[in-house]
C-alpha cells in the first residue's frame, strides 16, 4: 500500500469514527452511459423546474462519483482535477426525496462511496431560504452542497489556494452538471446563498461555495 492510499484510508476510518452516523453504501458508479459527452455537453442547460419524483440512489451515488469519486485507488485520485490533490472539498446532501435514504443532511465519502448521515430530517426549505428563496431548491429532491477547507491547498500553494479552490469547485461542478445531463436530470449551479446560513444547516465550519439542486426535469 502506497503512502497516499495508506493516508487516505486512515482519513476515511477517522471520519467513520467522528461521524457516527448511519453509514450507507451506495451502489457502483458505472464507467458506461448511454449518452456521449459530446452530447451530454450539447445538451446540458442550467433547469430551475423539477417534477416531484424522488432520485433513486443509483442516481445520486452515480452523481457523487463524479463529482468526487475515486477513480484511481491506488494513488486516491478522483474524478475532478485538484491542484497537487490536496483536495480540499467536502460533498454534503441535502436529501429531502431519494429512494432508499431517509430525509436528512448526509457527507459524501468518496474512499468508500459510501454516504453518513450527519442529521435527520427534511432541510430543503432551510437550504432554499438560505439561497435567497430559490424556490427550485425546496422543489428538488436532493442538493448537493460543495464545501471548501481552504487550508487544505494553502499549506502547499499559500495565496494560490484562493485561486486554485474556485477553480476546483468549476471543475466539480461542471462533473455534475454533464452526469446530470447524461442521466436524463437536470441540475444547476447556484452561487447565490449566505454562507453562514448554509454553514449553520450543515453544522460545519468550512466554506459553501456551491449549491446543487438536482431532480428530473419538468
Ligand atoms: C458561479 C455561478 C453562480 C451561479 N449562481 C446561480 C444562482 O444563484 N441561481 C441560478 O438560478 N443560477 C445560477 N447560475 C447559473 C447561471 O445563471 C447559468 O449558468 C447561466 O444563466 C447560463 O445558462 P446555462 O447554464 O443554461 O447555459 C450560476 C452559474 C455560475 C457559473
Amino acid at each position: 500500500m502506497t503512502a497516499g492510499k495508506a493516508l487516505e484510508l486512515l482519513l476515511f476510518v477517522g471520519v467513520i469514527m467522528a461521524q457516527t452516523g448511519e453509514v450507507v453504501h451506495l451502489p457502483p458508479p458505472k464507467t458506461r452511459g448511454k449518452m456521449s459527452v459530446e452530447e451530454a455537453i450539447a445538451r446540458r442547460r442550467s433547469r430551475r423546474e423539477f417534477e416531484n419524483v424522488p432520485l433513486t440512489l443509483e442516481q445520486l451515488g452515480q452523481i457523487l462519483w463524479a463529482a468526487q469519486g475515486i477513480t484511481d485507488r491506488e494513488h486516491g485520485f478522483r474524478a475532478a482535477p485538484s491542484a497537487g490533490a490536496t483536495y480540499p472539498f467536502e460533498t454534503y446532501v441535502i436529501v429531502g426525496a431519494v429512494e432508499g435514504l431517509v430525509p436528512g443532511i448526509y457527507h459524501y465519502i468518496p474512499y468508500g462511496h459510501t454516504l453518513v448521515l450527519l442529521k435527520r430530517g427534511d432541510f430543503r426549505r432551510a437550504l432554499c431560504d438560505a439561497s435567497l428563496r430559490q424556490e427550485f431548491i425546496a422543489e428538488a429532491p436532493a442538493s448537493i452542497v460543495l464545501a471548501a477547507d481552504y487550508q487544505r491547498t494553502a499549506r502547499f500553494y499559500g495565496e494560490r489556494a484562493y485561486r486554485y479552490v474556485p477553480m476546483e469547485a468549476g471543475h466539480i461542478g461542471e462533473n455534475i452538471h454533464l452526469q446530470c445531463e447524461a442521466l436524463g436530470l437536470g441540475t444547476v449551479m447556484v452561487g447565490a446563498f449566505y454562507d453562514e446560513q448554509v454553514r449553520d444547516i450543515l453544522d460545519i465550519e468550512l466554506d459553501p461555495l456551491y449549491v446543487i439542486p438536482v431532480g428530473k426535469p419538468k
